[in-house]
C-alpha cells in the first residue's frame, strides 16, 4: 500500500467559495472522499495550511517517510524560496499541482520557487490535476 499526502497551502481551505470560476464549486473535503473512494489501495493524507513554516514543517516530517507528496503550494510557490529549499532537503518526491493553469494568468504566476525540486508539474487540469497526480504515483 502506498502511502501518499496531498499538502494544500494558503487559501486552499476556501475551495467551493473561492473564485469558484476560477478554482470551481467543490470543496477540498468533497473531492478526497471521492479519491479516497477511487483508490482504496491508497493510505491518502490531507494537510493544509495557510502558513508558511507549517508547510514546510510538514515537509520535513513526511519527506522522510511517505511514499509521494502531491503539493499545492499556492501562492507560496511564486514566492517561498524556503518551500522551494523544503522540497529540495527531502527524499520523498514532490510533484507540484495547480488547479488553475498559473501560465496563462498573471505575469507572477509563472514563476515556481518548487518546479526545480519537483519530481514533476501539473498544471491546469481543475481538481483533476490531483489525480493526475496520484496516478504517476500508482504507474
Ligand atoms: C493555485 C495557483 C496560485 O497562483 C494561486 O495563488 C493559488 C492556487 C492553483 O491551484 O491554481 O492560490 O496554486
Amino acid at each position: 500500500m502506498k502511502n501518499l499526502i496531498i499538502i494544500n497551502g494558503p487559501n486552499l481551505n476556501l475551495l467551493g467559495k473561492r473564485e469558484p470560476n476560477i478554482y470551481g464549486s467543490l470543496t477540498f473535503n468533497e473531492f478526497f472522499e471521492t479519491i479516497k473512494s477511487k483508490y482504496p489501495n491508497v493510505a491518502f493524507e490531507h494537510y493544509q495550511s495557510n502558513i508558511e513554516g507549517e508547510l514546510i514543517d510538514k515537509l520535513h516530517e513526511m519527506g522522510f517517510k511517505y511514499d509521494g507528496i502531491i503539493l499545492n503550494a499556492a501562492a507560496y510557490t511564486h514566492t517561498s524560496v524556503s518551500i522551494g529549499d523544503a522540497v529540495a532537503a527531502i527524499e520523498t518526491p514532490v510533484v507540484e499541482v495547480h488547479i488553475s493553469n498559473t501560465f496563462n494568468r498573471e505575469e507572477f504566476r509563472h514563476q515556481s520557487f518548487v518546479a526545480p525540486h519537483a519530481k514533476g508539474v501539473i498544471v491546469g487540469f481543475g481538481l483533476q490535476s490531483y489525480e493526475l497526480a496520484i496516478q504517476s504515483f500508482l504507474d
